[in-house]
């Protein structure tokens, strides 16, 4: 069966789906972003990225000149790529709770658009068991569509070199699909690993919660070392040096963002709920907030200061404010400050940004909230609140 197109990504617009198709379609692939968010779509196609992922512009502009690449809400498209890769969103709810039946429910909305002889290869972070749910659905429309689970692993702002650089892991349940998934990848990488679709799933619900949880026990050892009046990076340094066994200590700072918050909670929610580091994890960071502004009341009187913030993307140098935790932060002084002005040199988005001269000029305290490298050198009368170390005056608080 031949195929006009190579690729169709669905979900193709967004942060991980974008640079994906960007890099199939440099390396030869004919590749169609099937999306519906029409301004992102509109973005793409005239060459500029809807968000910040550096080293991705030259790319989508050289594939759209070369008419390997486009953006698209037709999802026609489907029935004429050999593949179909899924990047749809997999978030939690109020309740912190995983809906699979979200993710499982629009694939089924595409289901008559797909047709025999394709490879359907699930890239979303999925709750565990998903791909087998959508084997047995796309079985009973009883296409022969091969199915694989790849997990997206880049981390934001590294896409396009870790596209290239990270093994792949590759989960099948048949040689078929197996093959076919291996030999798509080998377009990016020289390294795979193949393992079922359900040890995938958990490989990557594991590499997320693994992250978080280092991120909460620097977080937690930080609070320890400074409500005894000592300065947690000046531990960690002494700690580290030349001593392999503690020298991956991270420093202290908001773990937040679209990812490893809600990938835990997807591997608590599939053990029952059962899953006590995680969800311990989950306090620490999503807590570290309200430690901060606890520890700057009992110095300050915010009540009656302006307080900046300063960086409200979920983590450096990124444009991407998704459970960010400086909109956390931002929401609890607005109780308890007189005033609070925020700031971020990437975030777009936001229209109650202020520029970063202004907050200088106007806030009475600093904090550090995400630490984009221009904050390392900013010169202020007023204090500020670093526990980045980004300015590499110590943490303390
Ligand atoms: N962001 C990352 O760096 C990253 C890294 C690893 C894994 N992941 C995983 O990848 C998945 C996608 O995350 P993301 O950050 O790219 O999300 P995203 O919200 O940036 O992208 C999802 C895209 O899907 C589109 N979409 C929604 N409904 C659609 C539909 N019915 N048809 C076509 N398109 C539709 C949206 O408009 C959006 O552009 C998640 O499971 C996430 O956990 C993301």
């Amino acid at each position: 069966m031949s195929f006009a197109l190579d690729l169709v990504i669905i979900g193709g617009c967004g942060h991980a789906g974008l640079p994906l198709g960007v890099a199939f379609a440099e390396s030869g692939l004919s590749v169609r972003l099937l999306d519906v968010n029409s301004s992102a779509i509109e973005s793409v196609n005239q060459g500029s990225p809807p968000f910040r992922e550096p080293g991705i512009e030259a790319s989508l502009r050289r594939c759209l000149t070369q008419g390997r690449l486009a953006a698209t809400d037709d999802p026609g498209v489907i029935a004429s790529a050999e593949t179909v890769v899924v990047c749809l969103a997999t978030a939690i709810d109020e309740h912190l709770n995983p809906d699979p039946n979200r993710f499982l429910s629009t694939i089924e909305g595409f289901g008559d658009r797909f047709v025999d002889g394709q490879l359907l290869v699930l890239r979303s972070t999925v709750f565990p068991g998903v791909t087998r749910l959508v084997e047995e659905r796309i079985a009973l429309t009883g296409k022969a569509v091969d199915v694989a689970f790849c997990p997206e692993r880049i981390a934001e702002g590294n896409a396009m070199s870790e596209l290239r650089e990270l093994p792949e892991v590759i989960g099948a349940r048949t040689p078929a699909a197996s093959a076919r998934a291996d030999a798509l990848f080998r377009h990016l990488t020289h390294e795979t690993q193949h393992v079922s679709p359900e040890e995938a799933e958990l490989a990557k619900l594991f590499s997320n919660s693994w992250r978080y949880l280092k991120f909460a026990i620097a977080n937690q050892l930080f609070m320890i070392a400074n409500d005894f009046g000592l300065d947690y990076e000046r531990i960690r340094n002494a700690a580290g040096y030349k001593y392999p066994r503690a020298s991956d200590l991270p420093s202290a700072g908001f773990a937040a963002g679209p990812c490893l918050f809600k990938d835990t909670m997807q591997l608590a929610a599939f053990n029952n709920n059962n899953f006590m580091l995680g969800h311990s994890g989950m306090l620490i960071n999503e807590g570290l907030p309200v430690y901060l502004l606890t520890r700057l009341s009992q110095r300050f009187d915010l009540a009656k200061m302006t307080v900046g913030i300063l960086g409200m993307a979920f983590k450096a140098e990124s444009d991407d404010v998704r459970s960010s935790l400086s909109y956390k932060l931002k929401r609890i002084l607005q109780v308890r400050a007189a005033e609070v002005l925020c700031t971020d040199p990437y975030v777009e988005t936001d229209p109650d940004l202020a520029p970063l001269e202004d907050v200088l000029a106007r806030a009475e305290l600093l904090i550090i909230a995400a630490p984009h490298r221009v904050y390392a050198d900013i010169v202020s009368t007023a204090p500020v609140v670093d526990i980045w170390n980004l300015r590499g005056d110590g943490v303390r608080v």
